[in-house]
């Protein structure tokens, strides 16, 4: 085992490690931007029905139902095609309304989810397009949809799903590229500048794994908390879930990810000394509303983490830590900025003496109800 862990403490570590790689295997083939090419096989035979689809329905659970939601904003930022994000659980009680021309999508790192599985039979009983998104080859997801596309992360073995998670995000970032770009909704240049962009993102995510030494720091600080609160907007706001996650997944410690602004009609209550709270707080269009957000959680007295864009002075200057990561088109960020919060549940159930790679009453597949 310690050589599968190639040197690492535990497998979670190798896999948060392994993203720049993972995101990179995941692209190679399908995106080479100096030729302008872009090409998301599994879609070939669908791009007809893809693009002419009156909406798109993305499917999942954990911490893939989170990518999905990164989907939504991707899917109508750039394809302009309305989206709904459904916790497979739910969709496949609740007798949508579906039919020929929905297009759903259907994320599972392990393919053997029982939920989303029940919510593919489903739709397609409805007549409905089902395309997965998947990371093990051969699964009975893979199989069970019409057409999919691999994630490419390698084997995953942490319970808790990093690696998984930013491949996921990659391949629908790509099908969200192609289709927009086939809908004549993205321009040539503004395309060819938003491919040669996801080209450098491994890069950064590697650059963003640099600051291993200051979430140890800052785990240390805060690793006795009972709650933390992580808020973010936009592209953001599925990774402000994901870290809270994450964190409550490995180390037992209660916390919420919630959209900054909805903060004022609940949570704003628990913000006092003891409460930290994470802000994913990156240049994008809406930095100046994330940090009038962080005003409101400093004139509460709340412990303020704030994953900024390298060089941000703003932010720097109200919170009890910076961390920050490289700058990167707006649609991307999740790539770069889910890294950090990563590491740092990852350092907090470490020294919280939790087991990381399987923590208790988690089942890295949930193949029954
Ligand atoms: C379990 C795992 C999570 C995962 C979720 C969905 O809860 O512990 O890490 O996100 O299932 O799994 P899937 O394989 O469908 O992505």
């Amino acid at each position: 085992e310690a050589i599968e862990k190639g040197g690492y403490d535990h497998f979670m570590l190798k896999e948060i490690y392994e993203q720049p790689r993972s995101i990179a295997d995941c692209m190679r083939g399908r995106l080479d931007a100096s030729s302008g090419r872009l090409v998301v096989g599994g879609l070939r035979d669908y791009m007809n029905k893809f693009q002419n689809a009156q909406r798109i329905i993305i499917t999942a659970c954990g911490t893939s139902w989170h990518a999905g939601l990164v989907a939504e904003y991707l899917f109508e930022e750039f394809a302009r095609i309305p989206v709904e994000v459904e916790y497979a659980s739910e969709f496949r009680y609740r007798n949508p309304v579906l039919n020929e021309n929905d297009f759903v999508i259907a994320i599972s790192q392990s393919g053997e989810t029982a939920d989303t599985l029940a919510a593919i039979e489903l739709a397609k009983s409805k007549g409905a397009t089902i395309f997965g998104v998947c990371n093990v080859v051969g699964s009975s997801i893979a199989r069970a949809t019409h057409a999919g596309s691999y994630t490419h992360a390698g084997p995953e073995i942490g319970v808790a799903s990093t690696k998984a998670f930013t491949a996921q995000i990659s391949v629908l970032t790509l099908m969200a590229l192609k289709l927009g770009y086939q809908r004549g909704m993205i321009a040539e240049t503004r395309y060819m500048e938003l491919l040669h962009e996801l080209e450098t993102i491994p890069g950064k995510v590697e650059r963003a794994l640099q600051l291993n030494e200051q979430l140890i720091k800052i785990a240390e600080i805060y690793k006795d908390a009972r709650n933390f609160l992580y808020l973010g907007r936009g592209y953001n706001f599925p990774v402000a879930l994901e870290g809270a996650l994450k964190l409550k997944e490995i180390s037992y410690i209660h916390a919420e990810g919630y959209p900054a602004a909805e903060m004022k009609h609940g949570p704003i209550a628990l913000i006092d000394e003891e409460m930290p709270v994470v802000f994913i707080a990156t240049k994008d269009s809406s930095y100046e509303k994330v940090v009038s957000n962080i005003q409101e959680v400093k004139a509460r007295k709340g412990k303020i983490i704030a994953v900024v864009t390298e060089g941000d002075t703003t932010v720097k200057n109200m919170a009890d830590h910076v961390i920050e990561v490289p700058s990167t088109e707006e649609a991307f960020v999740p790539l770069i900025s889910v890294v950090p919060l990563q590491l740092l549940s990852y350092h907090i159930a470490v020294m919280r003496g939790c087991n990381v790679d399987q923590p208790r009453n988690l089942a890295k597949s949930v193949t029954v109800e």
